[in-house]
């Protein structure tokens, strides 16, 4: 059991949450849920003791553990697959690397040996001599191979990745297991094994942060709302908090109503609703607790849409890319071969693989990142390319910019109206605009990138998962901004249905060469 105690956060003058009293339990799977910046992952770092929150304090029942997975799939860049796993269990890491530092000590005192002698100690202890066999066998279970535990973590798809870092957050046998995000950088296919895995945590306590409603609806029997600087939490899963908070809008809007009819129509709706769930355990449970629900305790949301606008400079002219026999491998892995293709100004594609790596790996080659084996491209000497990578750390590592000077480094235009402007339509204004580049949750990240690349005003834009970390009203002005884009588009996505709204042709890479259609994303998977 984890529970809270009138936890408060604040940020210099900011408020996130406070007055957090909430319980979360055995065998149940709580999905956090809240705009961009609304403060999830703080939320997350106060559970794991990862950081002190203002006031109040966390309660763990004695002996459990929790463990995490982060929302920066990119933290383990460097090190190797199996290495990866057992940092999940911090003190041993800490004790085998000041073993290893003893050890390499040309003059060996007798101080040393004795804390030589300690550390041995509670290696045993911790059952250090296991750890490697115990991190391959978590591995196994997960589908990751011997043959990939000495590969580098930059070197697996993100599907591959995510699992490593579970393996490494289930290191150590953990009772609760806190989720920020792990959804991003999944394929379809490793989403849905994703949701099986958190169904089979039946003795766990799970929270899970995502922005994905599908994947929450699968997995989650409670939802945990983060906003009016609260943290609440309802019974049920997305869908029903949705509609619920969809309700509460429609009769907060309706002021001619009387409480009585309102509440009547509150009663109603979940009635229905209780009638609908799946589980009629579930939906007694729910029902319970509904019925001492008030109008006060559901609240229309304060989430707001951004403005998502890419303007070109200059239209580009009609030799735009052309792509000839282009192959690349990496660790000799094939990751495209033979690859030819030629890009007309003003198309929209999305570029699809079996493996994410070889359409990130053909992004940076044609961002000019990235070398290829052989083969060529170019680019029209018209054209002005964008390019948004999913992995944008290296953007954030300056702690002296605040967003109007992060913003100002990439903009000819100085002055700070115009640059307030770009971060005003992402939603940072007043003393938002003035917080550093590096405190940024994931989506403000994303936010940022795209206030730079509008500001730009390239006319082709190249998008590697543009859609992860951002929250779904950024996601929806970001798909208008997309469609509205008149210049060009190479983008990947996880999305259907951003796919389908966007593209106008579809090219799947393959083995050798690649499927090349002019036509919508449901015509090339042949469902219409
Ligand atoms: N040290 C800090 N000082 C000031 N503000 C901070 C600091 N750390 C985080 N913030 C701000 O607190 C807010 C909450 O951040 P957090 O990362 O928890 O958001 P989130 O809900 O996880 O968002 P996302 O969905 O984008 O991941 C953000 O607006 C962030 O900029
Ligand atoms: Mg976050």
């Amino acid at each position: 059991m984890l529970a809270t105690h009138n936890i408060r956060l604040q940020f210099g003058g900011r408020t996130l949450f406070d007055d957090v009293n909430l319980k979360f339990t055995k065998g149940n799977c709580y999905g956090v849920i809240g705009a961009n910046g609304a403060g999830k992952s703080t939320f997350i770092k106060i559970l794991s003791g990862e950081i002190q929150s203002t006031g109040g304090s966390i309660e763990i029942s004695p002996g459990e553990r929790i463990a995490v997975l982060k929302q920066n799939h990119f933290a383990f860049e460097e090190e190797e697959v199996l290495t990866t796993v057992i940092l999940g269990h911090s003190e041993l890491v800490k004790i085998m690397r000041e073993k290893e530092v003893l050890y390499a000590k040309e003059n060996f005192t007798d101080a040393d040996g004795e804390r030589a002698a300690e550390l041995e100690a509670r290696f045993g202890e911790l059952n250090g001599w296991e750890a490697e066999s115990e991190a391959g066998a978590l591995l196994a279970g997960l589908g990751i191979g011997t043959e990939m535990h000495s590969k580098k973590m930059k070197d697996l798809a993100g599907g591959e990745k995510v699992k490593v870092l579970l393996a490494q957050a289930l290191f150590g046998k953990p009772e609760i297991l806190l989720l920020d995000e792990p959804t991003n950088d999944l394929d379809l296919k490793a989403v849905q094994w994703l949701e099986k895995f958190i169904q089979g945590q039946e003795e766990s306590t799970v929270l899970v942060v995502s922005h994905d409603r599908h994947f929450l609806n699968k997995v989650c029997t409670n939802i945990c709302d983060i906003d009016f600087q609260k943290i609440k939490l309802f019974v049920g899963n997305y869908d029903f908090w949705y509609k619920s908070s969809q309700l509460a809008q429609r009769m907060l809007s309706d002021q001619n109503k009387k409480v009585e009819d309102k509440m009547k129509e509150l009663k109603e709706f979940i009635q229905r609703f209780s009638a609908n769930a799946s589980k009629s355990s579930q939906a007694t449970s729910r029902k319970k607790l509904l019925d001492k629900l008030t109008l006060e305790d559901i609240q229309p949301s304060t989430r707001k849409y951004p403005y998502v606008g890419f303007r070109q400079e200059r239209e580009a002219g009609d030799q735009l890319l052309r792509v000839e026999n282009l192959s690349l491998s990496i660790d000799g892995e094939r990751m495209f071969h033979d690859l030819s293709f030629t890009v007309k100004k003003g198309q929209k594609i999305v570029f699809l693989a079996k493996s994410e790596l070889a359409t990130k790996a053909l992004f940076q080659v044609l961002a000019g990142e990235r070398q290829a084996d052989s083969g060529g491209f170019s680019w029209g000497i018209t054209t002005s390319r964008g390019y948004l990578p999913s992995d944008n750390g290296a953007f954030f590592q300056d702690a002296s910019l605040d967003l109007i000077n992060w913003l100002r480094q990439y903009s000819a235009d100085q002055t700070e109206t115009f640059l307030r402007g770009f971060l005003g339509r992402m939603l940072f204004s007043g003393e938002e605009a003035k917080k550093k580049s590096t405190v940024l949750s994931g989506g403000e990240k994303v936010r940022c990138m795209l206030s730079k690349l509008m500001l730009a005003g390239h006319n082709v834009l190249i998008f590697e998962n543009p859609t992860n970390h951002l929250d779904l009203e950024t996601i929806t002005a970001l798909n208008e901004g997309m469609i509205d884009f008149k210049g060009t588009l190479l983008f990947t996505s996880h999305d259907h249905e951003f796919i389908q709204t966007i593209a106008s042709r579809v090219i799947e890479l393959q083995s050798k060469g690649c499927r090349d259609e002019e036509c919508t994303y449901d015509q090339f998977l042949g469902l219409e």
